[in-house]
């Protein structure tokens, strides 16, 4: 009862700060929030004018005096000042005013396990300048992990891989700790960065990066599909500057992020080949789950499946994989206390 009467007043959150999205969870609602990690501010006021899918419209759309950016880069803060302004908005965003009287927030926080020490103060900084009272970091396959409902805690090995937009983040996990992790700073901003390349040789077509992004959500793939996929899409022609429409097949999308999942695909193997045999043998049951925006890719499951002999699953709702981990945490703080974090 009391404690009841306690979580209704708390403002604890969970909090997945991605290169692309920020997610939020709250204690006892669950994901409240999952806006694109991208701030627009007033250069003379300094003020935010927009945050989240608010500002993303106004990417590279604004007057002289408004920036819109994107304060993460490759899972880390790049711009802490920006960051703080949107984390602190999105924090308003999710605890209801009757909630503002009450503690500030106890926080918990992902971060890619690859990080530095000095990048996990500025986010623990960060978080406590944009009004959180206490926070803990966990490290994000962890989250990942338990937010897909992985058997964390057994003694037997579970192999979390999170595509991201910066990072792509791989562990074996058993007994409550990661055994083998790897970060690599390759996901789904390269795999964008690679069609517009492709584009720009191929055709002399000349796009921004949102409409590279579209082309992968719309019709990108890792392996062949039953039914292959075509696109028209409008770009600058490098050859006369002026607006020019292509007609792009599946095939060549996929073509374009070849070298960029077979880097993720051999990072994987190389996890594999470190990972101690009495863990190897039990993911040939458990296999690999795909977490992240990349999960959705179309056939990942299947090429990694290829490329490893292993069971792939993707996970529901991979977005919101690592906050919902994050949440779970929070939640069950107790249970988790003894997992790694600092
Ligand atoms: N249907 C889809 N097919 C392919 N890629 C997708 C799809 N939907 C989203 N993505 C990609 O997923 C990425 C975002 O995923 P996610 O939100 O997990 O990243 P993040 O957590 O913000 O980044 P990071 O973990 O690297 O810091 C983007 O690159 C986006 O383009
Ligand atoms: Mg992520």
């Amino acid at each position: 009862m009391v404690f009841k009467f306690l979580k209704f007043f708390s403002n604890d959150l969970g909090i997945d700060l991605g290169t692309a999205n920020t997610c939020i969870y709250v204690n006892g609602k669950g994901v409240i929030l999952m806006e694109p990690s991208i701030v627009a501010i007033n250069t003379t006021t300094k003020e935010v004018v927009a945050t989240g899918i608010e500002a993303k419209r106004m990417l590279g759309k604004t007057p002289s005096n408004i920036i819109a950016m994107k304060p993460m880069k490759d899972g880390v803060i790049a711009d802490f000042e920006a960051c703080e302004s949107m984390l602190r908005h999105f924090i308003k965003k999710v605890i209801t005013p009757k909630h503002r009287f009450v503690m500030a927030p106890k926080i918990i926080i992902s971060v890619p396990s690859g990080i530095t020490s000095v990048e996990r103060r500025a986010v623990r900084e960060t978080a406590i300048k944009a009004g959180a009272r206490m926070v803990r970091l966990v490290e994000e396959p962890m989250a990942a992990a338990v937010g897909v409902g992985l058997p964390v805690a057994e003694p037997c090995g579970s192999f979390i891989l999170d595509i991201g937009g910066g990072t792509t983040e791989m562990a074996v996990i058993s007994l409550g700790g990661i055994v083998l992790p790897k970060s690599l700073r390759v996901a789904g901003n390269e795999m964008d960065d690679a069609i517009v390349e492709y584009l720009k040789k191929k055709y002399n077509l000349l796009i921004g990066e949102k409409t590279a992004e579209d082309i992968k959500i719309k019709i990108g793939s890792a392996f062949p599909l039953d039914e292959e996929m075509t696109l028209d899409v409008n770009g600058r022609s490098l050859v006369e500057g002026l607006p020019k429409m292509v007609r792009i097949h599946s095939e060549e999308i996929r073509e374009a992020l070849k070298d960029t999942l077979s880097m993720i695909v051999s990072s994987v193997r190389d996890v594999l080949e470190d990972t101690p045999p009495e863990l190897s043998s039990d993911l040939i049951e458990n296999g690999l789950t795909v977490a992240g925006g990349g999960a959705l890719l179309r056939g990942i499951d299947k090429l990694i499946s290829q490329e490893t002999k292993l069971p792939v699953f993707t996970a529901q709702e991979p977005l919101t994989a690592v906050v919902r981990g994050t949440g779970k945490m929070l939640e069950e703080l107790e249970y988790f206390k003894e997992f790694p974090s600092d």
